[in-house]
Order: C-alpha cells, then sequence, then structure tokens
C-alpha cells in the first residue's frame, strides 16, 4: 500500500493528460487520489480498494454497463471533508457527480466542468467558498445541470454564465453572492430552472426574459433586487412557478403576465408592489398559490378570483386592500389555506370560510364587523381559524364545537360578548384557544377540562368571573395559561400544578385569594408566573422556579410571603384570639347592663359624651394653669437671664461650664459625647418662634442644627414647675436615652435649668402622622398605612417591655421619616413628673380626646399599658378611615369608635375606609384591620391585647417586610 500511494502521489501531477500505469484502470487510480486528499471518519469509503480491476461495486459508485467506466459518483451525505481532489478529472467517462451535503472545503475544482461527458454536477450543501472562476462557465461543455447551492461563495455572479449554453439547470441559491443578476443569464435559452434565491443580489432584474422560452422555473427569492419586474417576463410562456418574494420590488403587476396561463405558484410577497390586484389574474387559470401578502396592493380584490378553480393557497395579507371579502371565493372548491389578515377589509364574516376543504382561515386584523354565523353542517377539516383584531360581536356560536377538528382557534381582540362557550371541550384536537380581549363574561366552565391537547389558553383581558376550574388539570398538554385581567375568584387550583408542561403562566390582575399550591414548585419548565395583583396569601413555595422568580410578578398581593418577596412567613402561629369584636365584644359579654348592641351604641354615645365634657371640663383647668404656669415662668426667667424664652439662646457662657449643676447657668447633657461639640455656641438662635415644628401636651418642639449641620429636634417642656429634681429628672431622662428602636425617635440629650427643660431629639423629616392624615395632599397608599401601623405596634410593644408607658399616644406623636417608617415620639413623658401630676397631664392632652382609655378620663381607674392600647386602637381607626377621632358637627359630637362599630356590625366596614384611598385597598386586609382596633378600643381594659399580641395579629393579617424586624421587638 505504502508503495503504490507513494507511486500514485509521483504520478498524480502526470496521469493527468497521460497514459495510465499498465494494469491499472484510470477510473480506480482517479478515486483512489481523490480518496487520499480527504477526511472520511465513518469509513464509507472502506470498499474502495486500489487492488480491484474496476471500482464499480464501490460504495457511491456506478458504472456504464457497456464500458465499465464510472459514469456515476454519488456521494451525498458521505460525511466527507476536506478539499475535491483533482483525482476527480481522470473519470473521463463520469456524467453525474454530487458531492451534495458533505463538508468538502476550499475553493470550487474548475476543470470539473471541462469533463467531456459530465451533464450533472452537485455540489451543494459544503462549505465550499470563494469567487466563481469565470472559466467555470466559460469552459463548461455539455454540462446540463450545476448546483452550487448551499455553499459560501462569494462575489459577482460572472457574466460568463451566458456562455453556458447547454444549461437546464442552474442552483446558485444561499450562498454569499452579491452584485447584480448579469443580462447575459437570458442567454441561457435551455434554462428550465433558475434558483438564484437567498443571496445578496442588487439592482433590477434585467430585461431579456422573451428568450427564456424553456424557462420553467424562476426563483430570485431572499435577495436585494429592486425595480419593476422584467416588462418582457409574459414572454417566458412556459413559467410554472415564480418566486419573487423578499425582495424590493416595485410597480404593478404587468400586464404580459397574463399570458402565463401554465403558472401554477406565484408569490410576490414581501415586496413593495402596489396597485390593485388586476381582474386578468382570473385568467392564471392553472394557479394554485397565489402569494401577494406584504405589499401595498390596494383597491378591492377582483370577483374574477373566483375562475380560479385550482387554486389551494390565496395569501394576500399586509396589504391595504379594502371593500369585502369576494363571494366569488365561494365558488373555488380546491381552497385549502386563505389569508387576508392585515388588510381594511369590511362587512360581515362570509360563511363560504366553513366550506369544507378549508383547513387555514386567517382574517385577522381588518375591519370585519357583525356576528359569526356557522353552518349547521360543516363538514371538519378546519384546523386553524383566526379572526383576530377584527370588530366582531355576538355570542360566540355554540356550533364550534361542530368544527371538531380545529387546533388553533383565535377570536381575540374582537367584541364578543355572552358566556364562553360549555361546548369547546368537544373540540378534541384544539391546542390553542384565544379568546383574550372580548367582553366575555361569566366563568371557565368545567368542560375545558375536556378540551385535552389544549397547549395554550388566553382568556386575558375579557370580565369573566368565577373561580378557575380544577378540571383544567386534565389539560395535561397546556404549556402557557393567561387568565389575567378578569375578575376571577377562588384559589388556585392545586391541579394546576398536575400540568408539568406549563412554561408560563399569568393570573395578574384578578380577585384570586388563598394560598398558592406548594407542589406548583415542581413544575419542571415553568419560565414565567405572574400572580401580581390579586389578593393571594400566605407562604410562595420554595425551589427551583420560585427562588428566582421576578417580584413584578409577585407584587401587589400583600398577604405573601416568604425568601422571594423578603418576608419572612411567620414560622409560628401565635395563639388564637378572637377577632370579632362583634361576637365577643367586651361589653355585652362583661356587662349585663348592655344587651343588645343598639343600647350599646347609644350608651357608649353617652359614655364618650361624659368623658369628653370631662375633658373639656378639665382642660380649661389645665388652660388656667399653664397660663399661671407661663407668668411665672416667664418672670422667672426673664428674671435669670433677661430673655425672653421665645428667642432663647444657648449662649457660651452656658456651654463652656458644661455639664455643671450651677443653678444660675444651665446643665447641658449629650448621651453621646460632649454638648460644646454640638451646638455652635452663642450664635445660633436655638429657640426661635421661625424654628417651631409643634407644640404638643409636653411643650413646643423647635428645630436647630449641630455644628456639622445634622438637624436636631429641640422640646422644651411646658411642664417645668411640676418637673421632679434634677436628680429624678436625670435618672428617668438617661432611662429613656437608653432606649434603642427603629420606631422610637431617640432622645439624644437634654439640657436643665430649675426653670427649663429642654429634650433634645433625633430630627425626623417627614412630619406627623396627623399632618399625613388630615393636612396632606397626598393621602398615604394601604401600604405606607400598614407600615405605619406596624411601626407603630411595634415601638409600643417595645416599650412596654421595658415596663415604659406611653401615656400620650396619639397621631401627632407618630413621626414619619424619609423612609416612611413610622417613629413614635413623646414617650414616657409622663415619668418626669411626680406621681401626683400625672393625673393633672392625663387631662392636659386636649388634642389626644379621643384616645383616651375611658379608665383615664374618668380618673378612676389605673394607669396601665392598656391605655397605649386603647390609644393604639383609636390610631388604627383614625389610620384607616382618615377620619378624626372625635369630629364636632353642627350639633353633633362623632366618636370615631362608635361609627366603624356601626358599620361593623351592619357590613359596611368598606364604606368607612378612607375614600382618598379609591378603593386601592385588599379587603381581606382592610376588615382584620378595623376589627383589631375596635378590640383595642374595648370598653374593659382587661378584653384588649397587650400590644406583643397586637403586633402578632398584624403580622397574621400581613406579614412583615424586613424579617430581622421581628427581633427587634
Ligand atoms: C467540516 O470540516 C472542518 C475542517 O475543514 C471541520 O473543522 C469541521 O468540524 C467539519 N464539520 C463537520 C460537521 O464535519
Ligand atoms: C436549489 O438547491 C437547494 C439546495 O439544495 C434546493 O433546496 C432547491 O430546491 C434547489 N432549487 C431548485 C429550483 O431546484
Ligand atoms: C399574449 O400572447 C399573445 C401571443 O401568444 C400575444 O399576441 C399577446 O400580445 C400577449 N399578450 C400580452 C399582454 O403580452
Amino acid at each position: 500500500m505504502s508503495f503504490f500511494m507513494f507511486l500514485v502521489f509521483l504520478l498524480v501531477p502526470l496521469v493527468a493528460e497521460s497514459m495510465t500505469p499498465p494494469g491499472l484502470n484510470d477510473d480506480v487510480l482517479g478515486l483512489i487520489v481523490f480518496k487520499a486528499d480527504l477526511l472520511d471518519p465513518h469509513s464509507k469509503l472502506s470498499s474502495w480498494n486500489e487492488d480491484d480491476e474496476d471500482p464499480c461495486s464501490w460504495a457511491g459508485v456506478e458504472c456504464d454497463p457497456k464500458s465499465n467506466r464510472v459514469a456515476e459518483l454519488s456521494l451525498s451525505s458521505f460525511s466527507l471533508s476536506g478539499k475535491i481532489g483533482r483525482g476527480l478529472l481522470q473519470l473521463r467517462f463520469l456524467s453525474s457527480l454530487s458531492l451534495s451535503n458533505n463538508n468538502f472545503s476550499g475553493t470550487l475544482l474548475t476543470d470539473l466542468v471541462r469533463l467531456e461527458s459530465l451533464r450533472n454536477l452537485d455540489l451543494s450543501g459544503n462549505s465550499l467558498s470563494g469567487p466563481i472562476p469565470k472559466e467555470f462557465f466559460s469552459q463548461c461543455r455539455s454540462i446540463r445541470s450545476i448546483s452550487l447551492a448551499s455553499n459560501t461563495f462569494t462575489g459577482e455572479i460572472p457574466s460568463s454564465v451566458g456562455s453556458c449554453s447547454t444549461l437546464a439547470a442552474l442552483n446558485l441559491s444561499s450562498n454569499r453572492l452579491s452584485g447584480s443578476l448579469p443580462a447575459e443569464i437570458w442567454s441561457l435559452n435551455a434554462l428550465r430552472s433558475l434558483d438564484l434565491s437567498g443571496n445578496a443580489l442588487v439592482g433590477e432584474v434585467p430585461v431579456g426574459m422573451s428568450k427564456m422560452y424553456n424557462l420553467r422555473t424562476i426563483s430570485l427569492r431572499w435577495n436585494q433586487l429592486s425595480g419593476p419586474l422584467p416588462e418582457d417576463i409574459g414572454d417566458s410562456l412556459l413559467l410554472e412557478s415564480i418566486d419573487f418574494s423578499v425582495n424590493s420590488l416595485t410597480g404593478s403587476l404587468l400586464d404580459s403576465m397574463q399570458n402565463l396561463s401554465l403558472c401554477s405558484f406565484l408569490s410576490l410577497s414581501w415586496n413593495s408592489f402596489s396597485g390593485e390586484v388586476p381582474s386578468w389574474i382570473g385568467g392564471l387559470k392553472s394557479l394554485q398559490t397565489l402569494d401577494l401578502s406584504g405589499n401595498e396592493f390596494s383597491g378591492q380584490l377582483p370577483d374574477s378570483l373566483g375562475n380560479l378553480q385550482y387554486l389551494k393557497e390565496l395569501k394576500v395579507s399586509r396589504n391595504s386592500l379594502n371593500g369585502s371579502l369576494p363571494d366569488s371565493v365561494a365558488t373555488i372548491k380546491s381552497l385549502v389555506d386563505v389569508d387576508f389578515s392585515r388588510n381594511k377589509l369590511t362587512g360581515n364574516i362570509p360563511s363560504w370560510i366553513f366550506e369544507p376543504g378549508f383547513v387555514s382561515v386567517t382574517l385577522s386584523e381588518n375591519k370585519l364587523s357583525g356576528p359569526v354565523q356557522i353552518p349547521t353542517t360543516t363538514a371538519p377539516t378546519l384546523q386553524i381559524l383566526d379572526l383576530s383584531g377584527n370588530a366582531l360581536s355576538g355570542n360566540i356560536p355554540m356550533e364550534i364545537s361542530g368544527i371538531n377538528s380545529l387546533q388553533s382557534l383565535n377570536l381575540s381582540s374582537n367584541s364578543f360578548s355572552g358566556a364562553f362557550p360549555v361546548s369547546i371541550g368537544d373540540l378534541k384536537s384544539l391546542q390553542l384557544l384565544d379568546l383574550s380581549g372580548n367582553r366575555l363574561n361569566g366563568s371557565i366552565p368545567l368542560e375545558i377540562g375536556e378540551a385535552v391537547s389544549l397547549r395554550e389558553l388566553n382568556l386575558e383581558r375579557n370580565s369573566m368571573t368565577g373561580g378557575i376550574p380544577a378540571q383544567i388539570g386534565n389539560c395535561s398538554l397546556l404549556t402557557s395559561l393567561d387568565l389575567s385581567e378578569n375578575s376571577f375568584t377562588g384559589q388556585i387550583p392545586s391541579t394546576i400544578a398536575d400540568l408539568t408542561n406549563l412554561r408560563i403562566v399569568d393570573l395578574s390582575v384578578n380577585h384570586l385569594t388563598g394560598s398558592l399550591p406548594k407542589p406548583l414548585s415542581n413544575l419542571p419548565h415553568l419560565l414565567s408566573f405572574n400572580i401580581s395583583h390579586n389578593h393571594l396569601s400566605g407562604a410562595l413555595p420554595s425551589g427551583n422556579f420560585f427562588n428566582t422568580i421576578s417580584p413584578s410578578s409577585i407584587s401587589d398581593n400583600p398577604g405573601l410571603c416568604g425568601a422571594a418577596v423578603n418576608l419572612s412567613c411567620p414560622s409560628v402561629l401565635p395563639k388564637p384570639i378572637v377577632m370579632d369584636p362583634i361576637s365577643s365584644s367586651p361589653i355585652s359579654s362583661s356587662s349585663s347592663v348592655l344587651p343588645s348592641a343598639s343600647h350599646k351604641k347609644i350608651i357608649l354615645s353617652i359614655s364618650a359624651l361624659v368623658a369628653i365634657a370631662a375633658a373639656i371640663i378639665i382642660t380649661v383647668g389645665v388652660i388656667t394653669i399653664t397660663i399661671l404656669n407661663l407668668r411665672v415662668r416667664a418672670s422667672a426667667a426673664a428674671a435669670a437671664t433677661s430673655r425672653s424664652p421665645a428667642a432663647l439662646e444657648f449662649s457660651g457662657s452656658y456651654l463652656s461650664q458644661s455639664p455643671t449643676t450651677d443653678a444660675n447657668s444651665g446643665k447641658l447633657v449629650m448621651f453621646s459625647g460632649d454638648g460644646s461639640e454640638y451646638f455652635n455656641a452663642g450664635t445660633h438662635a436655638l429657640l426661635n418662634k421661625d424654628c417651631e415644628l409643634g407644640r404638643g401636651g409636653f411643650g413646643a418642639v423647635y428645630k436647630t442644627s449641630l455644628r456639622d449641620g445634622r438637624p436636631m429636634a429641640i422640646k422644651k417642656l411646658t411642664i417645668s414647675s411640676l418637673v421632679k429634681s434634677l436628680e429624678d429628672f436625670e435618672r428617668e431622662v438617661k432611662k429613656l436615652g437608653k432606649i434603642s428602636h427603629p420606631n422610637l425617635v431617640s432622645l439624644q440629650g437634654y439640657y436643665w435649668t430649675p426653670s427649663l427643660q429642654l429634650l433634645i431629639y433625633e430630627f425626623v423629616s417627614g412630619g406627623s402622622l396627623h399632618k399625613h392624615l388630615h393636612d396632606s395632599s397626598s393621602p398615604l397608599t394601604w401600604q405606607e398605612r400598614f407600615d405605619i401601623l406596624v411601626g407603630t405596634a411595634r415601638s409600643l410593644a417595645h416599650l412596654h417591655q421595658l415596663d415604659i408607658i406611653h401615656y400620650n399616644m396619639k397621631s401627632s406623636n407618630v413621626l414619619i421619616d424619609g423612609f416612611g417608617e413610622a417613629k413614635v415620639t413623646d414617650y414616657g413623658l409622663a415619668r418626669l413628673l411626680p406621681m401626683l401630676d400625672r393625673y393633672v397631664l392625663s387631662s392636659k392632652m386636649q388634642s389626644a380626646l379621643g384616645y383616651m382609655a375611658p379608665e383615664f378620663g374618668c380618673g378612676s381607674g389605673r394607669v396601665t399599658e392598656k391605655c397605649d392600647v386603647y390609644g393604639f386602637g383609636v390610631l388604627v381607626l383614625e389610620v384607616i378611615t382618615g377620619r378624626r377621632p372625635v369630629e364636632y358637627m353642627d350639633d353633633d359630637v362623632v366618636v370615631l369608635c362608635d361609627v366603624v362599630r356601626g358599620a361593623l356590625e351592619e357590613g359596611r366596614v368598606e364604606e368607612v375606609v378612607d375614600g382618598r384611598l379609591c378603593g386601592r385597598f385588599p379587603v381581606e386586609e382592610a376588615i382584620p384591620v378595623v376589627k383589631l382596633g375596635l378590640i383595642c378600643t374595648s370598653q374593659v381594659p382587661s378584653n384588649r391585647p397587650d400590644m406583643g399580641e397586637v403586633v402578632n395579629i398584624l403580622d397574621l393579617i400581613r406579614c412583615p417586610r424586613d424579617s430581622t424586624e421581628d427581633e427587634l421587638v
């Protein structure tokens, strides 16, 4: 072998034109040399043995029976690669060579066409590259068919192509040929088939086709040709198939084309042809396919279309055709596929589309109107019916179930009304059902489960109601389910988790409730699962897709929790708490004096009035005390500093001595570091009226800033004469200064003189809850309100844990920081007062009217943390309703608790929720929150939950935003 190969390689340059070695057949030598040049990974050519007398039995080789010489070499799909070697040039009797669908590379072996006997050359489907040399065509002898299709040849089609006059078929499709189409190509008047599709040819199609009197098939599809059709195309009278689609050709259909009576395939789609579709088109009697889609044809379709009795495919989509669908089309019995979509067609849906024979009917995106009538006797052949994007109305006809061959039914974006057709279950072959964007109402019938072939169900943007039937779990092939933007209610059925092919699920913008079935996380192919804008609650499934679900897919389901929403689910349920203030009203259950609800209401009002009256009396007293107080303090201050309190400054002398206990100066203590670092001594008007932030029961609050610019809030206690000794004051203030909680305004320091006490707080920028609720043009959202209630509840729970009672719970003492977080202030200040004065204090809070626990107001009960719970309950009702705890009407006093309790008893809770929310709140949250507020305002303190329980209840109603906040309480 090795000696033989050595010999062959020596001989190759010689053998081409010279004699063969003795005993060695030309053909064997040529093929062995050819084989030596290529790679044969699958040993397809193992039968090629140089020791054979002749190669006629070798794989892919056929010999002429008379001469016993190789006539045909057909190595199609042999997985061969490498160069096409010159050994082939030895096969002098070769008439047909096919090397198609291999992996041959390199440039074209030009001399192949010089093989005298070669008639058919097929090199398609390889990786040949480079330009087609002009000699390739100029040297050709009597070749009849050349295919270089599906390679990567570049450059222009050489004009020498015209010299290959014997060519009957030329296929250069799917290469990268560029430049223009040489006019010489029309010299090939033996040509029957020309395929130049899938290249990058530019310019016009040259005139000269009148000589192409053998041409049957021409495809120039998918180039960049422009200009009009060649005017003499109609002279190629034998043309059967014309494909000029996907170019940039312009102009109208040429009249000369009406002589192409043998033409069965005409596609001019995706060009820029314009004008009307001429009525002579009906003369092209052989047409089976007419595709004019994607052009600029206008006007009406001609009635003559009805003469095309062999027409199977009629496609005119994406033009500007108007008028109605031609009735004459009804006479074409051969039609299988019609596409009139995206025109401006008007009128009704003609009944002929339901005639037997049709497989696909697409009339989408026109202006068709009226109801759809389906004849009762339809022969079921129709598989695709697309009437979407029209103005069709009326019910979806029941007779649709008669077309049980349907695979795709698209009626979307019309004005269909009425119920979802129950008979859909009869459509056992239906794969796509799109009824979206209509006015359908009613519910999804249980029969949906009988549509067992369904892969895609789109019902979005309708007005459908009811639940998602569990039977949908029978549609086991379902990959896409879109029920969004309806009014579906109830739970997501667990059977959805059986639909293992599901990829896309959209249930957003409905009223779905309950929790998500856990097994959903087992769906292996899920790509998208949108449940946003529902009332779903509980834990999100975890694992697989749900670990990376996008936040927007689950947004606006305030009850959802889990890692994906960054909300921890409550792991242990708190002990059950009775949530219904009506059934277990503390009054009706604990007081036999109040036997019925209506009595209770009246008596409540009376008790409230008594409280108000008492409060007013006390208030008058307090005001008197305050005025006296102010006078005393003013004169004392004037004597001590000769300055009015409202313009008091921290002077350098005060600060330089701090901390001291000099009775005539003052003592400034900051809990972190020396006060002198903090304040711009002597220059800053500290308690300037202009800087006043507000006034509360304990005094006015001013804004100032530290030397580094950091803002601070300074509270000037107006109860100075009631304050304890410095020692007591300091002990209590330092205790308050140690409290740190994200929902409490932190106390940073204090300033003390016998006549003036200041408390220095962190500054909270957002203003008070009271302002946001009652004096703001931009109402708080439900979410913000809920967050504020949770934050407030946590702060109170924290204080109560430290045995500190707030004493003064009200909306003006809840500040909102820049992040919308609630920060409770003014806590624990009653501790600064001697015990005796606390009663005076309690009544001092005129702005707190309505927040005061009944036992507090009457002065009879013991002050406990349950007073704060009462105040919190009132705050809850205030936040939910946006109304003040007590409102003064003309001759009436309205107490909020009574109003809300009455609404709850009458089942009108939703009506009392703040109208400025415009209904954008989840009822499932609003009702329990209202009930919680009413429980907290129970008349009997022991019936009120403690704040820890309140936090748990709020967490149950809606999960906390941040799991770490749990630990801070
Ligand atoms: C085709 O041949 C090239 C080398 O010419 C080689 O890299 C490639 O893997 C081959 N492809 C196939 C499908 O055999
Ligand atoms: C040209 O060749 C391609 C690829 O082999 C083939 O798909 C196409 O049908 C051929 N064209 C004609 C007109 O035979
Ligand atoms: C159609 O062909 C006939 C001859 O076969 C010719 O006389 C006539 O002009 C042609 N019509 C058009 C429109 O080219």
